[in-house]
């Protein structure tokens, strides 16, 4: 059944080019949501709106960002409001993952470091930052950061990222709830997406699958209803918490 949960509500949805962030997007246009599609890469973010354009439903366009950038996620929230009028709705979900280096903490170079960390984490906090006031001029929003269960595993600085970003959706509940804000995350276990296949290649997901409780690896369809719940009106009394999507990859007491 087709429920239309964001009709008239205008989405941001980053990283949306690819991958998890462009199943949440294509989701939300399929309700009724105007969606940008919000990311670094242009020619397949524009490729994407395109597509979900062509679909119906809610409308959507392209608008070029670095969430590391706070003049960026800026630009990005005046483009999304003259497009569509307001924001509602937004989801931090870029990250650099696909393309990410591995290293140790103690001997990462530091300028990639902070790079890292500037998109990964502070990228959420700008782009909630850049999208306050109009939310706050709606009197109400939601937001959805992408976390990951990296953040309860070791994992390197992927993981330390994803922790800030646990941490930032506590924080950020507590200073907007007042507003009529809710801020959440959802924490995916291993997803086939390209960028998985690539970072991860195949037998390290097998080997990761076969400690889930269910026995195979997350699509990002999985998580569309996680999100689009945690966004819509069913999860109103619903803020600071961490969704796990993760096939049963981490039980928490
Ligand atoms: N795939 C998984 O197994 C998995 C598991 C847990 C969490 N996650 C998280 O889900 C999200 C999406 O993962 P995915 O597998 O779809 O990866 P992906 O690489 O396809 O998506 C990331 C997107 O972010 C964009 N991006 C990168 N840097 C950017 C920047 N500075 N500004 C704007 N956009 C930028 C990329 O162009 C890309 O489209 C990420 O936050 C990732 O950490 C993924």
């Amino acid at each position: 059944m087709t429920t239309n949960r964001f009709d008239g509500k205008v989405a941001i949805v980053t990283g949306a080019a690819g991958g998890i962030g462009e199943a949440y997007a294509r989701a939300l246009a399929a309700e009724g949501a105007s969606v940008v599609i919000a990311d670094l890469d242009e020619a397949r973010g524009t490729a994407t709106a395109a597509e979900i354009a062509a679909v119906g439903g809610g409308a959507a366009t392209y608008v070029q960002v670095d969430v590391s950038d706070p003049d960026s996620t800026v630009a990005m929230a005046d483009a999304t409001v003259e497009a569509f009028g307001g924001i509602d709705l937004l989801v931090n979900n870029a990250a650099i993952y696909g393309t990410m280096q591995f290293d140790l903490l103690v001997s990462v170079d530091w300028d990639y470091y902070r790079k890292f960390m500037g998109v990964n984490m502070d990228g959420a906090l700008l782009c909630t930052r850049a999208c306050l006031p109009h939310m706050t001029a709606r009197g109400r929003g939601a937001i959805v950061n992408q976390s990951s269960t990296a953040a309860w595993l070791y994992s390197g600085f992927y993981g330390l990222a994803k922790v800030g970003i646990n941490g930032l959706t506590q924080q950020l509940a507590h200073e907007l709830g007042g507003r009529g804000i809710r801020v959440n995350a959802i924490a995916p276990g291993p997803t086939d997406t390209e960028a998985t296949r690539k970072q991860v290649g195949e037998g390290m997901v097998q080997s990761l699958v076969k400690d889930l409780a269910i026995k195979r690896p997350g699509t990002p369809a999985d998580m569309v209803g996680a999100c689009l719940f945690l966004l819509s009106d069913d999860a109103a009394w619903v803020t600071g918490q961490i969704l796990a999507v993760d096939g049963g990859q981490i039980f928490r007491s």
